[in-house]
């Protein structure tokens, strides 16, 4: 049997891969303050430890966005009952929440197909494998892409399925304000009048709560920061020594967003072979590596009428420390009736 899934060869080639990845380290280590781009934390080891990270009691936004879906497995499901259509899961990572709509959808015996897409192969072959496993009656065809190539690609390839789109684990979060209404924004442009989106918001809450979700005492977190390192080292030769940089997670009171870091311990010289640079770093020097906003409710229905979307319904968990907010597409040059109510 073939695979469940398609690797996109619609991104650079392998070579120009590691030339973007070159230059975005260069125009990051050149900026002060120093930065790295969070993408590039999704290597196959970044995703395996983010999937780690899910799993600690410290980290409440999985946990708590897993009680969603599954208290509200039909109030999500509802909107595209009766058609024909694709689950379209945006970092599907190792799927456990999309699971719980799959089974329901199965149960139910809606004509789906699950779409996961992930810039991560190993996670690509563990959520469509899981979900083989977990409910064979389904069709799946995962795309192992970025976000947009991913949906640009389906919109075209099959320009007349209806689409319900997960966006889920707070991944919005990791997009700068104005990045996350360009992101939201090129979605809707290829999906079509009633399609949906459902995506996870983390809420603003106590600062003690937020700090303890990314310093967890474990390390994990730190792993998974630290990775980027490794991942420079492999890729871009590189000889970043581990033990000289500590991770710092902190939050930010003006921004709303928590902020993490690389601190380099003491003064260092960093060689990499990709760039012929050498690059010097001050004791206690941060080089700043992701963002993870943190939303009011009010914010996000203004993201929602920023972008074109209708606000079709708002599920909160028990504590009300997440939100997922199911959007409609809203976009008034229609030709015909409305697919659905
Ligand atoms: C935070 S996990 C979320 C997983 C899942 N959606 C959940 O809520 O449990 C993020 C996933 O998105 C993937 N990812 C990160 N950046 C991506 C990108 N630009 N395009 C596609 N996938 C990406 C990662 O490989 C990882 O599996």
């Amino acid at each position: 049997m073939g695979e469940a899934y398609v690797v996109l060869d619609q991104g650079l080639p392998q070579g120009d891969e590691r030339k973007a990845f070159a230059l975005d380290v260069l125009t990051g280590l050149s900026e002060r303050p120093r930065r790295l781009p969070s993408k590039y934390l999704y290597d196959d080891e970044g995703s395996r430890l983010f999937r780690a990270i899910m799993r600690l009691p410290t980290y409440y936004p999985t946990q708590r966005e897993q009680a969603i879906i599954e208290a509200h497995t039909q109030a999500i499901i509802a909107p595209m009952h009766g058609e024909a259509f694709d689950l379209v899961d945006l970092g599907a990572g190792d799927g456990t929440k999309t699971m719980v709509l799959l089974k329901a959808l199965a149960e139910a015996q809606a004509d789906v197909r699950y779409v996961p897409i992930d810039i991560s192969i190993e996670a690509m072959r563990g959520v469509t494998a899981r979900a083989l496993r977990e409910v064979p009656t389904l069709h799946t065809e995962g795309l192992v892409a970025n976000y947009l190539d991913g949906i640009q690609w389906l919109s075209e390839k099959y320009p007349e399925r209806s689409r319900l789109v997960l966006f889920l684990g707070s991944n919005i979060g990791n997009f700068h304000k104005p990045e996350a209404r360009k992101f939201l924004r090129t979605i809707w442009s290829v999906l079509s009048p009633d399609d949906r989106l459902l995506i996870g918001f983390d809420l603003k809450k106590d600062i003690e709560r937020l700090l303890a979700a990314y310093n967890d005492p474990t390390g994990t977190t730190a792993a998974f920061n630290l990775n980027l390192l490794t991942r420079i080292n492999r890729e871009l030769g590189g000889d970043f020594d581990l033990q000289k940089w500590q991770h710092f997670g902190t939050y930010n009171v003006f921004s709303g967003g928590m902020e993490s870091y690389l601190v380099s311990r003491e003064d260092q010289t960093v060689s990499l072979e990709a760039l012929e640079l050498r690059f010097a770093f001050e004791p206690w020097e941060p080089v700043q590596t992701e963002y993870s906003y943190k939303y009011l409710e009010r914010d996000i229905d203004a993201l929602a009428a920023a972008t074109g979307f209708g606000i079709q319904d708002r599920f909160y968990d028990l504590e009300r420390d997440f939100l997922d907010a199911l959007w409609r597409v809203e976009k008034n040059l229609r030709s015909g009736p409305s697919r659905r109510a």
